[in-house]
């Protein structure tokens, strides 16, 4: 075996497992099926927001290379797969790149390999879908190879916790797999705890990510009464959370983005209806009230232009912020999309501005960032914040427009400004 890692789909989730690896002195091989992705990573270029070009430049000279040959992949001593596990058209789960890169590891299985799936999906999945298309060649999993499912948790974008310092779940199809599996991560990362087995693994990430999910749909939910029984929620959830125990602050929004928030979850409710029949009720509720937020911005955008006296159609409403997160350009799922969409229908005129973003394509819209960001704060009928980027002033957008929505809470108290 010539290299000790080959890592399967080089993405927000591959690449910094990749470098950390690489980092502590692994040889990592790199797979991907996209050449585009391959060339810029071996010429030293960086398409993931958390990792710069130099970073790119330091895995290179640690040994990291990129391929798309995957007869490579059987050098490897271990194989991590972090392909992306969208939604299909009717909303359930999109295994198409799991599967296919499954099929890909299991040409070049090669007894006393570790493999394991990164990938977020529903439970059952390494030991139902994974395991059969590897063993099929005859090796047995826990026997003559090793397998695991280790969910992702990365955060992009986070300043305080990487690859390393966020504790790693790991669950063997056995528990000798278990070990193997963390024993391979404690090479490189802090904390390794040991799931019961593959299910709970798995599992454990659906929950993370329903937590959010439902909480965040909890505080949309209170935005809208809040706001018509004339209470700021925003000082609100400041009281609760000077609690010390029992309760965690999460704040409403225009609308959840990314992956893990508006599309894990439905993995799991998926699973739940498929396998046993019934809702997984909670998962479903706080879709419908997280998908709504946008529709509800572009109401509460055209009451404040009501307000005025103006309509939306003819206004022009200068958009801040696209991303679905702050100070990233990753622009997955963003709400801005459907709230934009929605108030071109009603007949707006609009404009957006984001640091990190200058030409805005996505979904039928295609804009380009306003050249200058006072002129369009000065000129719009109407500014939304709805990302609240570092780069934004929040002093500057208070003083400069002429009336501010500001969907995140960012911006102090003003005649100006309206909070969700
Ligand atoms: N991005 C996040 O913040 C995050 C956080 C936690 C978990 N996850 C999960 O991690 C998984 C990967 O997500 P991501 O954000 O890294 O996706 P991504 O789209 O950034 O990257 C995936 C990469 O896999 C490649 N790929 C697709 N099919 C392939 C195949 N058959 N063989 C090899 N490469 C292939 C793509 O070309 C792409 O470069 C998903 O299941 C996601 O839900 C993502």
């Amino acid at each position: 075996m010539t290299a000790d890692l080959a890592v399967i789909g080089l993405g927000y989730v591959g690449l910094p497992l990749a470098q950390e690896a690489a980092r502590s002195g692994l040889q990592v091989l790199g797979f991907d099926i996209h050449p585009g992705v391959v060339g810029g990573l071996n010429s030293g270029v960086s398409h993931v927001d958390d990792l710069s070009d130099a970073d790119i430049a330091e895995m290179l000279d640690k040994g990291f290379r990129a391929t798309t040959d995957p007869a490579e992949i059987g050098e490897a001593a271990t194989v991590v797969i972090c392909v992306p596990t969208p939604l299909a058209e009717d909303g359930g789960p999109d295994l198409g790149a799991v599967n296919a890169a499954v099929a890909t590891v299991a040409k070049v299985l090669k007894p006393g390999m570790l493999v394991i799936l990164e990938s977020t999906t529903y439970p059952g999945t390494t030991d139902e879908v994974v395991r059969p298309v590897l063993e099929a060649g005859g090796l047995v999993a826990g026997k003559d190879f090793f397998l695991a499912f280790s969910p992702e948790r990365i955060d992009p974008g986070n300043p305080v916790y990487g690859m390393k310092n966020t504790p790693k779940v790991v669950g063997g199809q056995t528990p000798e797999c278990t070990r193997r599996a963390a024993e391979f991560y404690g090479t490189f990362v802090d904390t390794v705890v040991q799931a019961r087995g593959t299910r709970e693994a798995e599992t454990a990430k659906l929950l993370e990510n329903t937590f959010r999910h439902v909480n965040i749909a909890l505080v949309n939910e209170m935005a809208k009464f809040c706001h018509d029984l004339g209470i700021d929620l925003w000082n609100v959830i400041e009281m609760a959370r000077t609690k010390p125990f029992g309760f965690q602050a999460f704040y409403p929004g225009p609308g959840v983005g990314g992956h893990c928030i508006p599309i894990d979850p439905n993995y799991l409710s998926y699973n739940v209806r498929a396998k046993l029949g019934y809702p997984f009720r909670f998962v479903e509720l706080a879709q419908e009230i997280n998908h709504g937020m946008p529709t509800y911005v572009a109401q509460r955008v055209q009451d404040i232009l009501n307000e005025d006296a103006k309509a939306v159609r003819g206004s022009t409403i200068l958009l801040l912020g696209v991303t679905y997160k702050p100070d990233i350009a990753d622009q997955r799922e963003s709400p801005a999309v459907p709230l934009a969409k929605a108030l071109q229908t009603m007949g707006a005129e609009v404009q957006f501005h984001d640091p990190h973003v200058s030409h805005w394509t996505a979904e039928g819209l295609d804009l380009e960032r306003v050249a200058d960001l006072d002129a369009a704060l000065a000129g719009a009928d109407l500014v939304v914040l709805v990302q609240n980027h570092a780069q934004y002033d929040g002093e500057t957008i208070t003083s400069t427009a002429r009336r501010v929505l500001d969907t995140r809470g960012k911006l102090p108290q003003a005649e100006s400004v309206e909070h969700l």
